[in-house]
């Protein structure tokens, strides 16, 4: 892990707003932003494409040996929906890994240890970078254990489906609000039940729980949070002055 710069990591389940928060505070910041649910759904994507049991943990573990994933920031970063573009073997595919299916597909390839092995690396690799701030189930408790601050992410089950359900009918999509329901719930139940790396709060994390805040009211306790920590003393973040 970059010993100077400061390492955020954000863990919680689905639809918390750990996304929106992490891409907030990484343009406040001018910090890399890693979303690492994004990686798993680059794999399930390919996964689907290709038509691979989700179950066929050898498969897909070659298949994911012969994959190669990478991230891009934007470079006008301002517009949140397009912070950064993910791309599987060059193709672009930042919009299809948040299509419904791949909700439907995504925790049981998640759930595979062989494929959870084989991603730590490249989680690892893409933190050594300098200040970032990463997201995920794991990353306070596996990935990245030495994170200076851990953020353990809730809100209520009611909040997290509107939310979901809102952002997928914004987008677009034809979809009912009691089957995005039983969708983020199985997807809850089997992230945290899983055997390898589940969704857990680390120990030493802070929780931040949302239900009844805005965006702009949680930014603000999460910068408060960072303001604090040592190797922030002193210095500037965003318009204020810590
Ligand atoms: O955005 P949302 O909270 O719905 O999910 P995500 O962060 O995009 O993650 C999608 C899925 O990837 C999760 O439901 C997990 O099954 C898996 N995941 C994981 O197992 N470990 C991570 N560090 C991140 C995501």
């Amino acid at each position: 892990m970059n010993k100077n710069g400061l390492v955020i990591a954000i863990d919680g389940p689905a639809a918390v707003g750990k996304s929106t928060l992490a891409k907030l505070i990484a343009r406040e910041l001018n910090f890399l932003y890693i979303d690492t649910g994004a990686i798993y759904r680059a794999i399930t994507w390919k996964v689907l494409k290709n038509s691979i049991n989700v179950n066929n943990e050898n498969n897909i573990s070659d298949l994911v040996a012969d994959t190669c994933i990478t991230i891009e920031k934007e470079n006008s970063s301002h517009n949140l929906k397009n912070y950064h573009h993910i791309f599987v073997d060059g193709e672009d595919v930042t919009e299809e890994i948040r299509h419904p299916e791949i909700d439907r597909n995504v925790s049981q390839i998640a759930k595979l240890p062989k494929i959870r092995k084989q991603l730590i690396h490249l989680q690892r690799r893409l933190a050594e970078k300098g200040n970032i701030i990463m997201e995920g189930r794991d990353i306070g408790s596996v990935i990245l254990p030495k994170a200076d601050i851990k953020l353990y992410f809730t809100a209520s089950e009611e909040e997290r489906i509107k939310r979901r359900y809102t952002e997928l009918i914004d987008k677009g999509y034809d979809v009912d609000y009691e089957e995005v329901k039983k969708q983020i719930l199985q997807r809850d139940e089997i992230d945290s039940k899983r055997k390898h790396a589940p969704l857990i709060k680390a120990k030493d994390a802070i929780v931040i729980d949302s239900t009844k805040k805005n965006v702009e009211e949680v930014k603000d306790e999460i910068l408060k949070i960072i303001s604090r920590h040592k190797k922030y003393r002193g210095k500037q973040i965003g318009n204020n002055i810590i």
